[in-house]
């Protein structure tokens, strides 16, 4: 690498700017781009078909403007376009946009296909940078801006030969942010002083970064530049067309909207020449984000990537704004728990909600609502070595209605911690509740109680104990069969006082506590028991019976029997 190659790109002086002291406050008219741009980008560009489906997709959405491409270049952009003409597949309320170069043959032919239409956006292009002019064209500004008023004209000229189409021009100086600024105001006041010479009632003056080559800010003092200085400007539609060089297609767009463009052309999830075209999906969700209706509707995001992938045979990033498999995913511990506190914050206020005054999104983490995009909130807390103990327990607790209590959290956590670090990858849910059943619940070995009863003695004496249990039981141990007895104030306790005694094991039990996994007279019981064993160390066992006694006893046995592994 040699930096010394490069030289910082001249930049404008502006100080007049007022962009950086404004806020978005509305959408702009939205143009899609993807199936000329992000069409002509694709190795293997998109069928007739493909076209058509992608077109209606495109609808579906809601845009009202879309270029259907280059109808002069290919014999395929040719026919889709006489397709969606001759089939009547444009609704009433979309305007087709063609794009054509200013050559006279080319736009002869944009028109002829265009045949038919009730309503079409022309849009003629030249570049006017001086890279282009003096390295590629060998032209000189005047004979770039001859060119430009050259393509005006035939587009006025032809315009007048299909009197039954309302015809809108859109006019582009190509490398826009790549020419002198005063250079591509005198060429774009020109071309539309020509267009307003012929009868067509909407211009637009679209204003590309074919290359970009600045800091956003450079982009949008440009732009407000145009904007203030452009003739007639209450009458031009400024629009804007950004390419993502250097990965600021998106800030650029909006900070030039901010300087006073009304329209964004792109594409979805950025798809376009190199590096692609604005993401019109991301533009769209920050307005969104902001309070503000974007006019487009991706409240189905999966279907969007599925059609994206399917028809330009490019993957969505899983970490794609708005749209990837990770973006409403946290692994990092702290993350998980903020977010699950959000939740529970969040489910409580919207107890008292109405449609008409929802409670805002303020959630850690998560800029917006993955339900606002068809996605859910399942896959928001995922396990790998980086999460918490919290991340576990709140899988079992949201799949399998497993509560763990705070101890067995944490016990549980570091089982987790060490076999996603073993494994080296995330664990699913399945995984998590696998690991789970293997360590705590209805342990049998080398213990098993094939036998109970207990018998139970109510007391009158003021002085003694309500009730006592007496339990009578018969275990198998590594195949030999016993008779263990044990009493105490409750069943548990009688069973411990039967166990321990038989094993010579000293215990107590320091936790217990035990609700429903699910509703319903069908529901079973999971019992959770936490032994605090001689040497200061805790094990947990579980059980879980449709019987609330028996889910007990089960978790006591479990406890006893990790216990009995681990000595
Ligand atoms: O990026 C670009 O400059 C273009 C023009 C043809 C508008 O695609
Ligand atoms: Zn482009």
């Amino acid at each position: 690498m040699n930096h010394k190659k490069y030289q910082a790109k001249p930049i404008i002086e502006f100080p007049e700017r007022t962009w950086a002291n404004k806020t978005l406050t509305k959408a702009p008219i939205w143009c899609s781009v993807d199936l000329r741009d992000g069409n002509q980008s694709l190795q293997t560009p998109m069928t007739l078909q493909q076209k058509l489906d992608f077109f209606d997709f495109l609808v579906k959405i809601g845009f009202k403007q879309i270029e259907v491409g280059f109808p002069s270049a290919s014999q395929t952009e040719f026919e889709f376009l006489r397709t969606l003409i001759t089939k009547g597949l444009i609704p009433s309320d979309v305007t087709i946009q063609v794009l054509t170069p200013a050559r006279d043959e080319l736009i002869q032919k944009t028109f002829a296909a265009l045949d038919g239409t009730k309503q079409a956006i022309v849009h003629l292009y030249n570049a006017t940078s001086p890279l282009h002019r003096n390295v590629v064209f060998q032209k000189s500004q005047a004979e770039t801006l001859e060119l430009a008023i050259f393509g005006a004209n035939l587009l006025c000229s032809f315009a007048e030969k299909y009197p039954t189409t309302n015809f809108a021009f859109e006019y582009s100086p190509e490398c826009f942010s790549q020419t002198e600024p005063e250079f591509a105001l005198a060429v774009c006041n020109e071309v539309v002083k020509t267009f307003q010479k012929g009868k067509n009632s909407e211009i637009i003056i679209n204003l590309p970064i074919t290359v970009e080559t600045h800091t956003p800010n450079v982009h949008a003092d440009m732009v407000e530049f145009m904007c203030k200085n452009i003739h007639n400007r209450e009458n031009i539609t400024i629009s804007l067309h950004g390419h993502n060089d250097r990965g600021t297609a998106v800030a650029a767009t909006e900070l030039c909207l901010l300087a006073g463009a009304d329209r964004v052309e792109g594409t979805l999830f950025g798809n376009g020449e190199r590096t692609g075209n604005a993401d019109i999906i991301t533009i769209a969700m920050n307005l969104y984000s902001q309070g503000i209706n974007p006019n487009l509707n991706f409240s189905d995001i999966d279907a969007a990537i599925e059609i994206y992938s399917k028809y330009t045979g490019l993957p969505v990033h899983p970490r794609h704004p708005y749209a990837g498999d990770l973006v409403y995913t946290a692994f990092s511990g702290s993350h998980q728990d903020a977010i699950r506190k959000g939740i529970t914050k969040r489910t409580e206020l919207t107890k008292q909600q109405n449609n008409d005054n929802p409670v805002l999104w303020e959630m850690p983490y998560l800029p917006i609502d993955p339900l606002d995009v068809g996605r859910n909130y399942d896959p928001i807390i995922r396990v790998n070595s980086q999460s918490g103990s919290a991340a576990a327990a709140y899988i079992l607790e949201t799949a399998y209605g497993i509560i763990l209590p705070k101890p067995l959290q944490r016990h549980f956590g570091k089982i987790i911690t060490q076999k996603s670090d073993t494994a080296k990858s995330e664990l699913s849910s399945t995984e998590i509740y696998e690991l789970f059943e293997e360590n705590y619940i209805n342990k049998v070995s080398p213990i098993e109680l094939t036998a109970w009863h207990e018998q139970r003695t109510y007391n009158i004496t003021p002085t003694s104990k309500d009730v006592t249990t007496q339990i009578f039981a018969e275990i198998k141990q590594n195949g030999e069969k016993a008779s263990i007895t044990g009493n105490g104030d409750g069943l548990v306790a009688a069973f411990c006082q039967a166990i321990s005694s038989h094993l010579q094991l000293q215990f107590e039990i320091n936790h217990y506590s035990q609700h429903a996994l699910e509703l319903g007279n069908q529901a079973r019981a999971i019992t959770y028991i936490g032994l605090l064993l001689n040497d200061k160390k805790v094990i947990f066992g579980t059980g879980v019976s449709r019987n609330i006694v028996n889910s007990s006893v089960k978790a006591l046995l479990s406890a006893v029997n990790i216990a009995v592994l681990l000595i």
